[in-house]
């Protein structure tokens, strides 16, 4: 029997579904716009640091300086992590992906937190910031443990920013360094209802803790179609190698239909405003390492890649120029979604929280369109055509 299949609508990739209000941030993706909390991202990114960046977002307005002060040092206060969990970190094998290893972290740390089952709104705010504090240092002491080194202390005296590159690199990151990697997480920290932030709202909604929350936003990040681009992206650029092999790359990808990492949105219809940003910090930084190779590769990828796609309404992402910031601030290919991670947890934690104030458990419907009430045979009645065959126990 085959029931009859009801008329509704599938929204694939839940493509303009509103799950709730906020007023965390706005996307204006026709005209490449982006707004926490009705300041322009332009504005943040150049007078603001991340720190008040994750103030305004979570508590919804800037702070006054005393406020400042007193949210920068209790953040200073959470930054340590037990060492149990870096014993942890020693016993896994070092070929683990980053992304992989604050997924355990983040999900041990929550093991030590005090105010765990807590679910008051204070609570939570805390345990927010705790996460917060603590993932450049699960990060930085993974990649120093991978590489036989000690990890380092994070250090009272630096901005969340520059505590991070100090911590990864083992020494005081320059001023223009700081800058920018701070830079890179404000753009970072917020982007309305994307994969990861809804997979965090979705395991927040059955009421479990914000670090599972935390640990099911990482998992979606890491995907290459969302925060896994950026890796992707650096990786195309240098196998690209030099501006002149840039056509005929591109050319050849999209003639067999592979996807460009860097390019495209799903709300973006323009060029992304955070990529203008960072495509400038980029040259900046070619430019004081006397190197402009990756730079002109990338500008020239662009230049192919908006001639080809720009009217199916495809354009640079944020992900495209962050690589090579990053790759020029000395961090590793691998640690890049870390870092887009590390900032977006103050994304992931406002939206939890917003949600949480009008809680409804996020349960959707599958379409069913199998069969019903077929007769069970015994098992050695069964026969099944060579095609019915599994793939996993051969034909
Ligand atoms: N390269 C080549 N073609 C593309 C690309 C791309 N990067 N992105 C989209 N298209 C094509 C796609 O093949 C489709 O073509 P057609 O209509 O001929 O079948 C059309 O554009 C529409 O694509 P879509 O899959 O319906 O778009 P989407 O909204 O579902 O996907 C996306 C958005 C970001 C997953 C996609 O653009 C993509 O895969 N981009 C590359 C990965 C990437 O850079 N991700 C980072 C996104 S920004 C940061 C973040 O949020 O994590």
């Amino acid at each position: 029997m085959t029931i009859s299949v009801p008329q509704v609508e599938i929204k694939k990739g839940l493509d303009e579904v509103y799950v709730k209000k906020t007023r965390i941030s706005w996307i204006d993706g026709q005209n490449g716009k982006l707004y926490y909390r009705g300041y322009s991202i332009e504005d943040l990114a150049k007078h603001s640091t991340f720190e008040e960046t994750a103030f305004l977002l979570w508590y919804g307005r800037l702070p006054k300086r005393d406020e400042l002060s007193k949210f920068k040092s209790t953040l200073v206060s959470f930054r340590w992590i037990p060492d149990e969990l870096v014993d942890l970190m020693k016993r896994v094998p070092r070929k683990a992906h980053p992304m992989d290893i604050l997924k355990i972290g983040i999900a041990a740390a929550a093991t030590y937190d005090p105010e765990l089952e807590d679910m008051s709104s204070i609570a939570n705010i805390r345990k927010a910031m705790r996460i917060l504090a603590k993932a450049p240092t699960i990060i930085a002491a993974w990649h120093r443990i991978r590489n036989n080194q000690d990890p380092v202390e994070p250090t009272n005296d630096l901005d969340h920013a520059a505590n991070f590159l100090y911590m990864l690199n083992g020494e005081k990151p320059d001023e223009l360094s700081s800058r920018i990697m701070d830079v890179a997480l404000i753009l970072h920290a917020e982007h309305g209802m994307n994969a990861s932030t809804f997979a965090a709202m979705v395991t927040a909604s059955t009421l479990s803790d914000i670090y599972s929350a935390v640990v099911s936003g990482i998992s979606a990040l890491k995907g290459p179609l969302h925060g896994g681009a950026n890796e992707r992206a650096l990786r195309m650029i240098m196998e690209v190698g030099s501006p002149e092999n840039a056509e005929s790359y591109v050319l050849r990808k999209l003639a067999k239909k592979e996807r460009i990492m860097g390019f495209g949105h799903r709300v973006y219809k323009a060029y992304d405003p955070r990529a203008k940003i960072l495509k400038e910090y980029a040259r900046m930084l070619c430019e004081k390492k006397g190197d402009m190779r990756l730079y002109e590769t990338a500008i020239k990828i662009e230049e192919v890649v908006l001639r080809e796609l720009s009217r199916k309404r495809i354009f640079t992402n944020v992900d495209f120029f962050s690589g090579i910031v990053y790759h020029h601030l000395g961090i590793p290919s691998d640690l890049f979604t870390t870092i887009f991670a590390m900032a977006r947890i103050v994304g992931w934690t406002g939206h939890v929280l917003e949600y949480w104030s009008e809680n409804r458990i996020i349960r959707p419907r599958a379409l069913y369109v199998g069969e019903l009430d077929k007769k069970y045979l015994p098992i050695d009645e069964r026969c099944t055509s060579p095609e019915e065959r599994l793939e996993f126990i051969g034909k």
